[in-house]
């Protein structure tokens, strides 16, 4: 008896110590996971308390962004070890360190402060900066912090906070990802500051030990390879050297919205900002894209460059520095650039050698570099010939017209064009001439790949605007607006005309809030979409084709010609296009689910597609497939069939888009041979990839990988079996072939799946991959063969199954030489030199 009223005592008193709402917490009180106490920050920006991470029952410590409906968790204490119950109590131990423990009195977590506290008393505290400190009671000094979460960041730094290295003592702050959204414990990816060579910051995966991607080096005001879309003087972004102290940090200083930078659990950083009426984190508008297809670290291999203006117009992303070749040429073809680039000619290693001025690039990998701060350019090429083995030279500040010796030994990777910014990089080649012979000659054949397409996208461009001055004359003496086209608009005109409504430039940019970034859905092939809202109140999706890609005034002809001429429920519908000021809009229906990657890769999102929604959405994109081959009086291969150009209406429905690389084909013809070979990786057959053979049969293939993407629920670009070394594909057959298909099915739809079925879909997938394209089911096969309930055939082994990364040897049978390729996320394009 005496030890109940004993325990409801000491929970009484608990009770009353946790019912802290304060910014300080002292000695005498603790803070407990009761649900409700927490301590806020002095300005009520951040709080510290107990949570669960989705849809985790763990109970973690942590500080979160008050003012933001989505809990968005910026530090946690207590990563690796969550308290299993919710008796959890945050005290001050008698050293003044914090203490986190369970509802059985263990420690969890403490602070392990350096500092002893020499018996004057200590408080917490959560400042503004959403920094969780432990301080003597009677000093406010932040130079005399006993401890301060800010010195060990999870995977977040906010504006003022450092990420590099305390050089005194040793102290390293970086980021390290969360494992996923329900995890907080430690992920494979670390951002951090590394110091040999010349200071940089990288992104790495720790359970490969590979780089992912990498900041330039800072140039004295920039880090070489970060765009700025806006410069603005509220965002400042910087390196720090001091004797003591390396390291990087970011200030908002008109701090209206709350703004972080973040390491996600797959490994890509993030800088975002909140915007409450969106009620949403919108990626900031003061980095523009952190990633993009020229990002991936390395993707040139040595000597090779990045330019991704050449990749969205459809060339090869990658070219060798001037005075340099492929390595291996054949691999380059198909886009595996990860071999690199040799000297053309040989060096001589003495004074016969040139430097080449490279102006605008992203500096490369500093490494294995050597710098001098106070050195001249002139001594820093001297410096350079001196040694062979120095392969460039750059200044390493870009104020005062540039100073400081930057050199580079081995080989130079990771580089990027610029159009402009940046410091200039001088690169060793052979002697002059060798270097002009070859680039003039390389010149002459670039020329007429240059002008032929340009002449024709000219010829292409004066007649779409001259078809579209045509129709907006026709129409504005009409007085027509509208933007759905009326059924009377489409009988009357069945001339191969565009038979599409003109909407003014100005009508589009007000309803999209003139391009915002709000508005901005996404990133296409050729361009940003974005969300409009028309003065009737309708709903629209506008591309804006990037005035950039010369080539895409092709694609985007195609585009509207090809569109304009479908109509089908599982098709996305074009209501509209723009051609003004040499800007180009395509106006699409809204479609307010999204893609369907969005749903079926994310963990949580993925719970809303039970197995019937994702049958339904299986049978209606083969439908709509099977009419742009079949029934459509074009016949088209869609050619980038993939889960991203699958979107889906309110009642999740799918529909199929961007049609901007597809291409109508004569009746007679079955498989035509292109010059551009246009998809994207892991969806692209391998006659069409290694061959450039295109036909109905490689869109097939590519509706084989999207099917068993919906029933795995993993990405094809993504799964690696490490055990195996098998794709999404070998895995699947390799599975199916043992009978273990339901391995394979996605946990999300396991409580809603019909298992018949399911085997049928896995079935037609792997029917649909394998590697003669005349083994491959036709669409009108496929659909009869999700209706019927017939024995199917039995699938032969896919065209591509080992890892996909590393293809060394290929079992596609029509091509015996080494292939290699290299999985890329976008749509890319490669130049195919027949
Ligand atoms: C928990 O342990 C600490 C010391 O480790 C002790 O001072 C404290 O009284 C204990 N609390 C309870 C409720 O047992
Ligand atoms: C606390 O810090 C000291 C020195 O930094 C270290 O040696 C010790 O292992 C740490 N203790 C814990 C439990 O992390
Ligand atoms: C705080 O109090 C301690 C002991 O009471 C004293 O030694 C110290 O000087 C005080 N510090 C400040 C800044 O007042
Ligand atoms: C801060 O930003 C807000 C919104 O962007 C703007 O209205 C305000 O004028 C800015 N304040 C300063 C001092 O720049
Ligand atoms: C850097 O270069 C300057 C001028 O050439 C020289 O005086 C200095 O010693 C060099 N510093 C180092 C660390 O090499
Ligand atoms: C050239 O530089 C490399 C890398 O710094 C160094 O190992 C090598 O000794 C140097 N060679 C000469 C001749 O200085």
């Amino acid at each position: 008896m005496n030890n109940l009223l004993c325990f409801i005592l000491i929970f009484f008193l608990i009770f009353i110590d946790t019912g802290l709402a304060a910014d300080i917490l002292n000695v005498k009180q603790t803070l407990g996971d009761d649900g409700n106490s927490s301590i806020v920050s002095p300005g009520g920006e951040f709080e510290l308390g107990f949570f669960s991470p989705g849809s985790s029952k763990n109970r973690y410590l942590g500080i979160w962004f008050k003012n933001v409906s989505n809990r968005t968790v910026v530090w946690v204490a207590n990563r690796e070890t969550p308290i299993l119950d919710t008796f959890g109590v945050l005290r001050i131990d008698v050293n003044g360190n914090l203490e986190l423990v369970n509802g059985r009195n263990i420690t969890m977590w403490f602070s392990n402060s350096t500092k002893s506290s020499k018996n004057n008393p200590v408080v917490a505290q959560l400042m503004d900066s959403s920094n969780l400190v432990i301080r003597y009671e009677n000093d406010t000094d932040p130079e005399n912090y006993l401890w301060q979460s800010a010195d060990h960041p999870t995977d977040h730094i906010l504006s003022g906070m450092k990420l590099g290295w305390d050089l005194s003592t040793g102290l390293e702050r970086y980021l390290r990802s969360w494992k996923s959204v329900n995890d907080p414990s430690p992920g494979n990816y670390s951002f951090r500051m590394y110091l040999e060579g010349y200071p940089q910051m990288k992104v790495a995966d720790d359970s490969t030990s590979t780089t992912s991607f990498r900041f330039g080096p800072w140039d004295g005001i920039q880090f070489s390879g970060l765009s700025f879309d806006i410069p603005d003087l509220n965002f400042d972004l910087k390196l720090i050297v001091t004797d003591d102290e390396i390291y990087s940090k970011f200030d908002v200083n008109n701090n209206s919205r709350p703004v972080r930078f973040d390491l996600n659990p797959d490994g890509y950083i993030e800088l975002l900002t909140w915007f409450d009426n969106f009620k949403n984190w919108t990626f900031s508008q003061y980095i523009s894209v952190l990633y993009d297809e020229c990002d991936p670290y390395g993707l040139c291999g040595a000597f090779g460059s990045c330019d991704i203006t050449r990749a969205q117009s459809g060339q090869s992303a990658c070219e060798c520095l001037g005075g340099f070749v492929p390595r291996s040429p054949e691999k380059w073809k198909v886009a595996d650039w990860s071999d690199g680039c040799v000297h053309a000619a040989q060096l001589s290693c003495g004074s016969g050698d040139g430097f080449q001025k490279i102006p605008n690039i992203k500096l490369p990998d500093t490494q294995t570099s050597w710098f001098n701060r106070s050195m001249s350019l002139a001594d820093c090429e001297t410096e350079c010939r001196k040694n062979c083995s120095c392969t460039a030279y750059s200044n390493v500040d870009i104020r005062q017209g540039g100073s400081g010796c930057m050199l580079w030994f081995d080989d130079l990777i990771d580089m990027r064009n610029y159009a402009d910014n940046g410091l200039p990089l001088y690169v060793r080649t052979a002697t002059k001439s060798a270097v002009d012979g070859s680039s003039s000659k390389k010149g002459g054949v670039k020329i007429l790949a240059i002008v032929i397409p340009v002449i024709i996208g000219l010829l292409a461009l004066v007649g779409v605007i001259l078809i579209c001055l045509y129709r907006k004359r026709k129409l504005r003496s009409k007085g027509l607006v509208a933007l759905k086209p009326s059924d009377d608009a489409e009988n009357e005109n069945e001339g191969k005309d565009l038979e599409l409504p003109l909407v003014e430039f100005e009508e589009i940019a007000k309803a999209t809030n003139n391009f915002s970034l709000n508005n901005k859905l996404g990133e296409g092939g050729f361009g940003p979409v974005y969300k409009g809202i028309l003065d009737d109140g309708q709903e629209i999706a506008v591309k804006r084709l990037s005035k950039t890609s010369k080539q895409g005034l092709d694609e985007f002809k195609n585009e509207v010609k090809c569109i304009a001429e479908l109509q089908h429920r599982n098709l996305v519908r074009l209501l509209g296009c723009s051609i003004e000021n040499g800007e180009m809009l395509l106006i699409y229906e809204y479609m307010s689910n999204k893609s369907l990657d969005v749903f079926i890769f994310d963990k949580e999102l993925s719970m809303s597609l039970d197995w019937p929604k994702r049958y339904n959405i299986i049978n209606g994109i083969a439908k709509g497939l099977l009419y742009l081959h079949q029934d459509s009086r074009l016949r088209i291969i869609h050619r980038d069939l993939k889960a991203g150009n699958v979107l889906l209406d309110h009642e999740m429905n799918p529909k199929i888009s961007d049609f901007g690389l597809a291409r109508s084909f004569a009746d007679n013809e079955s498989a035509v041979n292109t010059v551009r070979v246009v998809g994207t990786y892991g969806y692209m057959a391998p006659e069409y990839a290694i061959e450039g053979l295109f036909s109905i049969k490689s869109d097939s293939y590519s509706f084989g990988v999207l099917l068993l993407e919906i029933v795995s629920g993993k990405k094809i670009r993504q799964f690696y079996n490490s055990k195996d070394n098998l794709n999404l594909l070998g895995h699947a057959w390799k599975l199916f072939d043992e009978g273990k298909f339901t391995d394979l099915i996605d946990e999300a739809i396991m409580g809603s799946c019909n298992s018949s079925e399911v085997l049928r879909a896995i079935q037609i997938g792997l029917l649909c991959v394998q590697p003669y394209p005349q083994d491959r089911p036709n669409m009108t096969y496929v659909v009869s063969m999700l209706d019927s309930e017939n024995e199917l055939p039995k699938p032969k082994q896919p065209g591509f199954f080992t890892d996909n990364r590393v293809q060394q040897r290929s079992e596609y049978p029509f091509y015996n030489s080494e292939s290699s390729l290299t999985i890329n996320d976008l749509s890319i394009t490669v130049l195919d030199p027949r």
